[in-house]
């Protein structure tokens, strides 16, 4: 029997959950037992409409058969196979389709394409690549890593270290040298605003302040995500990412985009990188990638970044890392489906066409208790609660859970409510969300 003695609650014991109170949890678990189309099943056998796309991952929706079969079929074919000094056609082949689609198009040139398991080793992985690429440039004192407060970047040594979450450093030691721009929140100049705000691309300039401070020679590269989700959806000011891209290029610091969130369709463009029209030398992915069917990562480096490894001995290995997993068959099976469907249904501009909807939508739930901001772009929302005195992250934890006993999935992060359903959303789920999340509000203190 289960702790709950409940008919088909598992034990729930050994499972250390990541990311979650695991005591409070266990003591009331929310669990999930199926999925098709816009929707999970919870064990009490009750519908769940997907308010986050599982965690920003499920763009096409959930139980795609299409990805199944793929998957399968490429199992009962090759398992697996290693990726150090060997390949499989199937790995040659994702990485020709991404290069089709990378961020930025044929002139940005960013189609050289290394796999990593998940968002957290894309980030590692494209830190170490900035770190030998300027090494191989003869600017091996380039080793600072340049982050931004509230960016999140995964859990890995490297992702905490430019990343910009308390809860996540405070017990772990961080790569020597990384450094933070201030985040772009702005509550007082920038409430309840559609899409970018006017106010903060001088925040840009704290890059400017860091050269100053440690002297451009020692900086390597600068990450930012270009729209923060983690952290409670914060948008980039109008002209923050072109600034910069601008001093980095002044000074010789590779640029970063951490698109694991926004890859992929979320912004209505394939990438964040081609929304904003600011160009990277790096952009990291996941999630999206495999539709969070299998996981998987990718990193893109621009050929610039790409061709400066490619020196030396031909003998000699380029750039020393890599996983296990890096490039796993079935993962690039799913990955191909995947990109097929995003194709097929012209998924990656379906957010530019509901945006307006979206922001009408998410926007009418100004006025209601407790919220003192609503900001929205492409197929995201945040929608920010003023904090209970003396219990910051208590209000949106309520709402989440009395949410998710009316039947709707939402993310909460501190007193931040995020929205980002699968791309393929109608417009009366997304009036079904506003609905439930109102009533939420109304009854939550
Ligand atoms: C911007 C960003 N980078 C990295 C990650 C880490 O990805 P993963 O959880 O797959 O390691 C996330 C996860 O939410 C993310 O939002």
């Amino acid at each position: 029997m289960n702790a709950h003695n409940k008919p088909n609650t598992p034990i729930l014991d050994s499972y250390w959950m990541p990311f979650t109170a695991n005591r409070q949890f266990k003591a009331a678990p929310r669990l999930l037992t199926s999925a098709e189309g816009m929707h999970y099943t919870s064990i009490d056998g009750r519908r769940i409409l997907d308010g986050t796309a599982g965690l920003w991952c499920v763009n096409a929706g959930h139980g795609r058969r299409q990805i199944a079969a793929a998957v399968e079929r490429q199992l009962s074919t090759m398992d697996y196979a290693p990726s150090f000094q060997m390949g499989h056609p199937i790995a040659f082949d994702f990485a020709e389709r991404l290069a089709e689609i990378a961020p930025g198009g044929p002139d940005a040139r960013l189609d050289r394409i290394f796999f990593t398991g998940s968002g957290s080793e894309s980030v590692d992985t494209a830190l170490k690549i900035a770190l030998a690429y300027q090494r191989s440039i003869g600017q091996g004192t380039r080793t600072r890593l340049i982050g931004r407060e509230r960016g999140y970047h995964g859990v890995g040594f490297g992702g905490i270290s430019v990343g910009g979450i308390v809860n996540n450093r405070r017990v772990f030691p961080q790569l020597q040298g990384s450094d933070h721009l201030r985040h772009t929140h702005d509550l007082a100049k920038n409430a309840f605003v559609r899409g970018q705000p006017e106010h903060g691309a001088e925040l840009a300039d704290d890059l400017e302040r860091l050269v100053a401070l440690h002297g451009a020679e020692t900086i390597a590269a600068c990450i930012v995500e270009p729209v923060a989700g983690s952290t409670g959806v914060l948008i980039p000011p109008k002209g923050y990412l072109e600034r910069l891209r601008t001093i980095c290029d002044r000074h010789g610091i590779l640029l970063i985009f951490d698109e694991v969130i926004t890859g992929f369709g979320r912004l209505g463009a394939t990438f964040a990188t081609d929304y904003f029209g600011v160009t990277p030398d790096i952009v990291t992915t996941a999630k999206g990638l495999t539709n969070g069917a299998i996981p998987m990562g990718a990193v893109f480096a621009s050929r610039k970044v790409h061709d400066a490894l490619m020196h030396g001995p031909e003998g000699q290995i380029e750039l020393f890392h890599g996983y296990t997993y890096s490039g796993h068959p079935a993962a690039c099976a799913a990955g191909i489906a995947t990109l097929d469907i995003y194709r097929d249904e012209g998924l990656m501009t379906r957010a530019a066409e509901l945006q307006e909807d979206w922001h009408e939508a998410m926007h009418s739930l100004k006025g209601l208790p407790s919220v003192v901001d609503i900001r929205t772009i492409g197929l995201i929302a945040g929608i920010e609660l003023s904090p209970r005195d003396g219990a910051p992250g208590a209000r949106a934890y309520d709402v989440f859970v009395d949410c998710f006993e009316k039947g709707l999935m939402i993310r909460v992060t501190g007193d931040i409510i995020a929205f980002s359903p699968p791309l393929i959303v109608e417009r009366q789920q997304i009036a079904e969300i506003v609905s439930i999340l109102g009533d939420a509000l109304k009854r939550v203190k």
